[in-house]
């Protein structure tokens, strides 16, 4: 990294923290905090990264990046992607509304998620070429009666729990294993795909495994295809002629304080090995690669308090604007925007009515006093899109940068738009 550089895409110039080439100062400035900010630059560099490797390694073997909107479904984000060429993974009928919003067409789109309804599977029925990723036999069945009902053939492919176990950071990021809600337990794999090939409104065009997130090392991922390459040559043999895909999921990781990013080169190169003879496309579901390290949420020191021997730095930030770190006890690294002065020991917390609201604990970081503005990093991925009202709090506002110029993407929610909903007449209806 370049003298000033704290993290690819931000860096200090004249002392004070950019984003490219625009000053988070003037941002703060422009939109108020807490402020989402993400360049533009740093996502598709991260796209181009991981796809020049799978390109790289395996120039004969047909891929394609679905980006899971989950990380980050903001409009902008999703048109930049789909620029760069990339389709969907969505989960919700939600999702899927946003991903058309955004431009993508029916063949972009992967639909994964254990819980869907009929409602979001007819309505994904209605975008041809999209294939459902289903996760059990009832989802199976339910399908194929949506798709008998509007007179199509749904593309599915089955997303199989390879029960492998997996190294990530926090349990709830495992989805991979043995007894997990997700995914079609190995042992019935084999059963409800020979289901799915006999139903005659569905076809089974692939099958797709997601194991986790946040995951650095290749093992897992070589342990989980060497379950799911099995169970293809078992479905041929049983004359399944019909398999045109391979989804491996997202999962890869990323850096949010000093620990390794997952090895694209290493995961391409694997991914080569293990699927190579397989004759089948892959569809890969990165999120947090493709945005994480793209975005800060800006916060805005309100007070500085001492209890019980504590120093405190409380912020216009909270957990419900950011809540990895309560939820995960993730780990977001903060830097001040201005040149830092001096250095304290403090947990950083918001202003919600819980002990649990915090976004940094014990932490040795440059000193912060009120008014100084400070950049939670790393916010790219799993940071709006998880945030509530919560303490009627309006949620913050969301900003991209695209070299030296920035523009609100998402405005910051008023006070009215809180209570939007809400009728302030009932029309109560008799039991
Ligand atoms: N595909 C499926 C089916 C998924 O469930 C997920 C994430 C992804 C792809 C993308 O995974 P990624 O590449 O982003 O690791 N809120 C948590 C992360 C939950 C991930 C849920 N599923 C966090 O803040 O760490």
């Amino acid at each position: 990294m370049g003298q000033g550089v704290l993290s690819p895409g931000f860096a200090r110039v004249d002392g004070t923290l950019h984003a490219d080439g625009v000053s988070l100062e003037q941002v703060a400035h422009a939109v108020g905090t807490p402020a989402y900010v993400y360049s533009l630059g740093r996502i598709r560099e991260q796209y181009r990264r991981l796809e020049s490797a799978l390109a790289a390694a395996m120039p004969d073997v047909p891929h394609r990046l679905h980006y899971s909107v989950k990380a980050n479904s903001n409009l902008a984000v999703l048109r930049t992607l789909q620029e760069c060429g990339a389709g969907v993974d969505i989960v919700s009928a939600g999702e899927l509304f946003r991903a058309r919003e955004a431009g993508f067409g029916g063949a972009d789109i992967v639909f994964s998620g254990v819980g869907k309804t009929a409602a979001a599977l007819a309505l994904a029925l209605e975008a041809p070429g999209l294939f459902v990723n289903v996760e059990s036999e009832g989802e199976l069945r339910l399908l194929d009666e949506v798709a008998r009902a509007r007179d199509v053939v749904a593309p599915v492919a089955l997303r199989i729990n390879p029960e492998v176990t997996v190294e990530s950071p926090h349990e709830y990021i495992r989805t991979g294993e043995k007894g997990h809600k997700f995914g079609i337990p190995y042992d019935d794999a084999e059963h409800v795909a020979l289901l799915a090939h006999a139903l005659p409104n569905v076809r089974l065009v692939g099958l797709d495994m997601h194991i986790g997130s946040q995951i650095a090392a290749w093992d897992p991922y070589a342990a989980a295809i060497g379950r799911v390459t099995p169970l293809i040559a078992a479905l041929r043999a049983a004359g399944v002629d019909t398999l045109r895909w391979l989804d491996l999921g997202g999962g890869l990781a990323v850096t949010y304080d000093d620990e390794a990013p997952a090895d694209v080169e290493r995961f391409a190169a694997g991914v080569a090995e293990a699927v190579r003879g397989l004759g089948l496309a892959l569809v890969f579901e990165p999120g947090r690669f493709l945005v994480a390290e793209s975005g800060v949420l800006l916060a805005r020191v309100l007070y500085r308090k001492r209890s019980g021997g504590k120093e405190y730095v409380i912020t216009d930030a909270g957990m419900n604007d950011l809540v990895r770190p309560s939820h995960y006890h993730a780990y977001h690294r903060i830097e001040p925007v201005h040149a830092p002065h001096g250095t304290i020991v403090a947990d950083v917390v918001g202003p919600v009515c819980e002990s649990g609201d915090f976004l940094a604990l014990e932490r040795a970081m440059p000193d912060a006093q009120p008014g100084d503005l400070l950049a939670v990093f790393t916010a790219g991925a799993y940071g709006f899109v998880m945030s509530s009202n919560y303490n009627s709090r309006p949620r913050p506002t969301e900003v991209v940068v695209d070299g030296d110029r920035f523009a609100v993407a998402t405005e910051r929610e008023r006070l009215e738009d809180l209570v939007r909903l809400e009728r302030a007449h009932l029309q109560w209806r008799s039991a």
